[in-house]
């Protein structure tokens, strides 16, 4: 048992002890004295909070990593390295490039937000990132945005005597070992293996397992639920695999939503396109593939991609391994196939076409209130399978925000095969689609809002996909 770990922050090596293992990190670091980092809303929407943690890219390399404090617990970081607002300039005389740039263009005016946008344009600005998307999870209510893209617009590249680009050069994260912490009865376990995630999970039938703690962070502080054990799924690297074939592409689901970004950018355009729609870069950073299919939410924004993309999960247990396919993944409101002790440990998505088919035509939507940052209304992933006839060999089209599970509109889909891929074609499978939901209505649209589109979208893509038939079918 350990009572205590460390965690480094700005360069100083602090002791934790004595706090709840679901502590977060910007409680521990408010109530350590680094009250630079401010508190919006407690459940990732406004980046106030936001700090940078050094961690891997996907380049084996170290990185400054923009995450919400809010939501991580601090037991997640033992041993970890974070910079905080107090910490980015190490001569107490000159600002940081990105606190000047923000000052020279009125980038602040209350300046609750400003800590929040200066790490996550510090992080960004040594990965030669700092553009709009890297303060798309950071609010402002007061100085309008304007002036704070122009102070990213103008950072240009770190100079080679920067002392942060020296520090990463030299940063030794430390060999991630297997540990844990306990407090008051209470436990945060860091396996190294799925053989002890199994061992962890038999016995204690109420631990819950915990990726980049998105999801739970918001359990944790918006409902305050408890959770007397924590198995973190964070350090291992059987969960972070990333195999590349001509066949399919299968990817750890322990793989953060970022590196899946970068690493799997151009094989799927359905993917890559619900990704940039997805939370924020701080959120994605933490986020994973397996978090997102376990949470198992009505409105998760990647299950309609997989289900759509034909893809399958490999769940592992201390019995061995099975396969399921996505679309029989979720068996009710947030229930799923998992059974108690397993875990996702892998998802694949083909690549091959089915046979007779000649060309593929795929493509994710998601409608929300706002562009980024935001949950989806209704999100849908369209594939469609044509012949070298323009006929329908194979058709998925998959939703979220329509059902209280993720879904596919089968019976649509049954209808489309055979089918040539016309207008009118896909005019009556939106005809179709609009009346094969029954939606629930909510803060964020009507049952009505939502049926609308589950047809709407379909008729976007084939437009999309088609210009050339429509331009056609309208002349003729
Ligand atoms: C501000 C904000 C914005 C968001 N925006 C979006 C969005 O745009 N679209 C969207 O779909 N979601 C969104 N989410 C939800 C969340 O970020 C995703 O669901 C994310 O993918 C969860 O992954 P995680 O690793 O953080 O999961 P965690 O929070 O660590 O875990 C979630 C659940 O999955 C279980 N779990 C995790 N990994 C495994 C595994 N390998 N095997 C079995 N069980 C596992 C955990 O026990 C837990 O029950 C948002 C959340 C926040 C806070
Ligand atoms: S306090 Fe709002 S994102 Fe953390
Ligand atoms: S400066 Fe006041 S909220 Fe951004």
């Amino acid at each position: 048992m350990s009572a205590t770990f460390t965690i480094t922050i700005n360069g100083i090596q602090e002791t934790v002890q004595g706090v709840p293992p679901t502590t977060t990190l910007l409680e521990f670091l408010r109530s350590s004295g680094w009250v630079g980092t401010k508190e919006g809303c407690a459940e990732g929407d406004c980046g106030a909070c936001t700090v940078a943690v050094v961690g891997e890219g996907t380049d084996g390399k170290a990185h400054y990593t923009a995450v919400n404090s809010c939501l991580v617990p601090v037991a997640a970081l033992a041993d970890r390295q974070v910079i905080t607002v107090e910490g980015v300039t190490r001569d107490a005389k000159a600002l940081h490039p990105v606190q000047e740039a923000m000052v020279q263009t009125g980038g602040s005016q209350c300046g609750y937000c400003t800590p929040g946008f200066i790490m996550s344009l510090f992080a960004a600005y040594y990965d030669g990132k700092a553009d709009d998307h890297a303060v798309e999870g950071n609010l402002c209510r007061c100085t309008g945005y304007l002036p704070i893209r122009k102070a990213a617009a103008s950072l240009g590249a770190p100079k080679a005597s920067d002392p942060f680009v020296a520090a990463l050069q030299t940063a030794q994260e430390t060999a991630p070992a297997d540990s844990y912490y306990e407090y008051a009865g209470n436990r945060f376990h860091h396996p190294l293996t799925l053989s002890e995630v199994f061992g962890l999970l038999e016995a204690h039938p109420q631990a819950r397992l915990i990726a980049g703690g998105t999801d739970l962070g918001v359990e944790i502080n918006k409902f305050h639920r408890a959770f007397p054990v924590l198995v973190s799924l964070e350090r291992l690297q059987e969960l972070k695999s990333f195999e590349d074939t001509p066949e399919y592409l299968e990817v750890g689901a322990g793989v953060t939503l970022s590196h899946l970004m970068a690493r799997a950018h151009g094989i799927f355009p359905a993917f890559d396109e619900m990704l940039y729609w997805f939370a924020a870069r701080q959120i994605r950073n933490r986020a994973t593939l397996g978090g997102n299919l376990a949470n198992a939410s009505p409105i998760g924004d990647l299950p309609p991609v997989l289900m759509s993309l034909g893809a399958d999960l490999k769940l592992a247990s201390q019995t061995g391994e099975r396969w399921v396919s996505v679309s029989d993944f979720f068996t009710g409101y947030r229930q799923t196939l998992l059974q108690p002790g397993e875990v996702i440990a892998s998802i694949r998505i083909p690549k091959t076409l089915p046979e007779g088919a000649s060309r593929r035509l795929s493509q994710s939507y998601k409608v929300g209130k706002r562009g980024t940052d935001d949950i989806s209304i209704v999100a849908a992933t369209f594939t469609i399978d044509l012949d070298a006839q323009e006929r329908v060999v194979q058709a998925r089209l998959a939703y979220g925000g329509v059902a209280a599970t993720p879904v596919r509109a089968l019976e649509v889909e049954a209808w489309l095969i055979g089918r040539p891929w016309t207008l009118h074609t896909a005019q009556e499978a939106a005809r179709a689609l609009r009346q094969t939901f029954r939606p629930l209505s909510d803060v964020r649209g009507t049952a009505d809002y939502r049926l609308a589109l589950t047809g709407n979208l379909f008729e976007k893509f084939f437009v999309e996909f088609s210009p050339q038939v429509i331009s056609q079918e309208v002349n003729a």
